[in-house]
């Protein structure tokens, strides 16, 4: 295998892992493996360190970038980035607009589906860590592009099927979106307060859309003990919203 692995191994009833790359050596408290001989092994092969724990090799896969990938900007959760994708009905065949790319967590799973996804950041330092992020991930339809998207999507001579907006700029970029979308395309707006996404909803009003919806996603997580089974009292929060148009 190249690019990053996945090394897996439960140790006292807990699962433990490490996402490396397959060259040099990992120091684990359960001994050293030897990451080199990874070149010439395949997903579900076990590689021993040096005191014996075996670890199952995986294939990284997006959740695996949201854990593991270097981050910037706080990333988009997957749970929301589940709204997206099922709402826009995200393909294979579609382009996709988004900015701004913070770690580049949201561009990766679009990029996993897309054909090809255009990414706006306008700090250059995350340009950095978001396309080696992207590049680890081995995503070759994933390009960052350096700029302020306010300014950049007026310029563009191409449309997109679904144009993602997670800035604080979003309200601005709205008026833009219909001569950068294709007609039926999809605006996915995440916005972490309910001022941005009242801004956003006002922005939309004054665009030719032709359905909108805003929409917050809670998850709760099940939990299994002895005493019994219910949600887990370790709470995730509030997130963001998401704003859904469609032009
Ligand atoms: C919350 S982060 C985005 C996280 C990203 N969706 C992810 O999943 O990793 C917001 C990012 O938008 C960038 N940003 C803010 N205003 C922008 C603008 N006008 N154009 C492009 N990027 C912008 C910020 O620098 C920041 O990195």
């Amino acid at each position: 295998m190249d690019g990053p692995i996945i090394l897996k191994t439960t140790h006292e009833g807990k699962v433990k892992e490490y996402f490396v790359m397959p060259e040099g050596e990992k120091h684990t408290d359960l001994g050293i493996i030897k990451l080199d001989t990874l070149k010439d092994m395949q997903p579900g092969d076990t590689i021993s360190s040096h005191i014996g724990v075996g670890f199952t090799i995986q294939k990284p896969r997006s959740p695996d970038f949201f854990k593991h990938a270097k981050r910037t900007g706080a990333p988009m959760m997957p749970k929301d980035i589940g709204v997206i994708i099922s709402n826009t009905g995200l393909c294979s065949t579609d382009s996709v607009l988004d900015a701004g790319t913070g770690s580049g967590i949201l561009a990766i799973y679009l990029g996993m589906i897309a054909k090809k996804v255009v990414s706006y950041e306008i700090r250059e330092e995350f340009v950095d860590v978001a396309r080696k992020n992207i590049a680890l991930a081995n995503l070759t339809n994933v390009e960052i592009r350096n700029g302020d998207i306010v300014e950049e999507i007026g310029k563009l001579d191409e449309k997109f099927d679904i144009i993602t907006l997670d800035t604080i700029h979003s309200a601005q970029v709205v008026p833009f979106v219909p001569d950068a979308i294709y007609p039926g395309g999809f605006l996915a707006v995440y916005s972490p307060f309910f001022e941005q996404t009242k801004e956003v909803r006002q922005a939309i009003e004054k665009t030719n859309y032709t359905e909108v919806s805003t929409i917050e996603t809670m998850e709760r997580e099940i939990s299994f003990t002895e005493r019994g089974t219910r949600p887990s009292t370790a709470r995730v929060g509030h997130t963001g919203f998401i704003t859904l148009a469609r032009y």
